[in-house]
């Protein structure tokens, strides 16, 4: 039996690789222009981190976590996301002492959650994510949800809808958490048993639990904007402000919690509101995490960013019918015919490729005709043609595809003429 692909990640081929690349492109250059620099940390992080950062109530602690032993014996995780990462390694590299400050970074790589697949939902899915540490000004906070929407925008997608909420300083989380164990204790028993485990533990989990998500006591939940304090409140007010002025529209609301512990204040996602897009809508999610980068070992520094999928991107894209400007034709390929055409034809395209054009030949020992096809398949711009007596008399045949005009242009300028072209 041949060996198939782990459930729940892809391959990448070909014509697909090239719209990777060009959202790719894209967001480093989104990056660029909004001062975010890109940092690579490891695939795989010391399990302490997630469980500390992500937090151990979390389903993706609890249940998703690809983690393992090496053979000297280390608790290591395969990275379920990037913030604790990024984190981790502003604090072990002491960032926070740059001159430049906040300190911005961004981050394109793999991630991996033990999730049942389906669409928009992976075990190995590729997280285009920013971050950027070191200031509590609610600008910042601005900042970071238009680049998401910018870059969304910019790529074509029009069906998309912010989605924002405020979790509150540590204070009003607090008040909340008492008002939410009040309002479940009493029932508890009719809940799974990952809630009643979160019950005392991170009751804020229970609200963003998949089983019990339509139990009649989760619509009347306290919610966290009753409980935020004045500073919470103003706060919030001002992000909301500052997108305004941005024209980044969003709406409000009070249950979107997240599903990862490290958040405070400003939490946000943005949704597919494409017919089509399946059942999963959320294209990306961020927050302000204010004491994570202490919770790693740092000092005091406030931080905030969000991440999305590069999967569920090109999803949104498909669901909206947008053609990215992907180019994968090739600028030239060299037909011969004839054994020292062949070998001059081996020549010629080395000397396309050092001059900075794409070129190919026939490596089959191909007709001329299944040749031409060969040319047509990977949509040529210009097919040179190449006999031994074209050869003889130092010519060669250029064919502009697109037109159909044909030139004979001297051997020795053919390399320079099509690069030219
Ligand atoms: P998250 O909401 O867990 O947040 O994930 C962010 C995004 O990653 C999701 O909106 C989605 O686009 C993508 N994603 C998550 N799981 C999967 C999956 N199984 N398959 C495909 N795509 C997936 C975080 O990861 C935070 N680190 C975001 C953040 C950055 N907060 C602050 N800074």
């Amino acid at each position: 039996m041949s060996i198939q692909i782990p459930r729940g990640t892809q391959d990448i081929l070909p014509g697909t690789v090239e719209l990777w690349q060009y959202v790719e492109a894209q967001a480093r250059d989104i990056c660029r222009r909004y001062n975010y620099k890109e940092v690579r940390t490891p695939i795989f992080e010391h399990t302490e981190l997630f469980k500390r950062s992500v937090g151990d109530t979390t389903d993706i602690v609890q249940k998703e976590m690809y983690s393992f032993k090496d053979r000297g014996d280390r608790d290591l995780t395969l990275r379920p996301e990037g913030t604790a990462a990024v984190v981790r390694s502003y604090v072990e590299n002491k960032m926070f002492g740059d001159a430049a400050q906040p300190t911005k970074l961004y981050y394109i790589g793999p991630m991996f959650r033990y999730e049942r697949p389906q669409s928009g939902r992976y075990r190995q899915f590729v997280q285009f994510g920013i971050e950027a540490i070191g200031s509590s000004d609610p600008a910042v906070d601005a900042e970071v949800i238009a680049l998401a929407v910018d870059y969304y925008r910019s790529l074509g997608l029009s069906k998309i809808k912010v989605v924002l909420n405020s979790l509150g300083d540590p204070a009003s989380r607090k008040a909340h958490r008492e008002a939410l164990i009040q309002h479940f204790e009493p029932r508890i028993e009719e809940f799974c048993g990952d809630c009643q485990n979160r019950l005392q533990k991170n009751p804020l989990r229970i609200l963003d639990c998949k089983k019990d998500r339509n139990h009649e006591l989760m619509k009347t939940a306290p919610s966290i904007t009753e409980y935020l304090n004045e500073e919470s409140q103003r706060y919030y007010d001002k992000v909301q402000e500052l997108l305004d002025m941005m024209d980044i529209p969003f709406e409000k609301d009070s249950n979107l919690v997240r599903g990862l512990d490290y958040y405070q204040h400003t939490v946000f996602e943005i949704m597919s509101e494409a017919e089509g897009f399946g059942a999963i809508t959320t294209l990306s999610g961020g927050g302000r995490y204010n004491g994570l980068v202490q919770d790693i070992g740092g000092p005091e520094m406030p931080g905030i960013g969000f991440a999305m999928s590069i999967e569920r991107l090109l999803l949104a894209l498909q669901a909206e019918g947008v053609t990215l400007p992907v180019e994968t034709g090739l600028d030239c390929y060299v037909v011969a015919l004839g054994d020292r055409a062949k070998d001059y034809a081996a020549k010629l395209v080395h000397e396309l490729r050092l001059a900075g054009a794409s070129a190919e030949k026939d490596y089959l020992d191909r007709k001329i005709k299944a040749q031409f096809k060969a040319a047509d398949r990977v949509n040529a711009r210009y097919v040179a043609v190449l006999g031994d007596d074209e050869l003889d008399r130092g010519v060669i045949n250029v064919k502009d595809m697109a037109t159909g005009e044909q030139t004979e242009v001297s051997l020795s300028e053919a390399a320079a003429y099509i690069t030219k072209k």
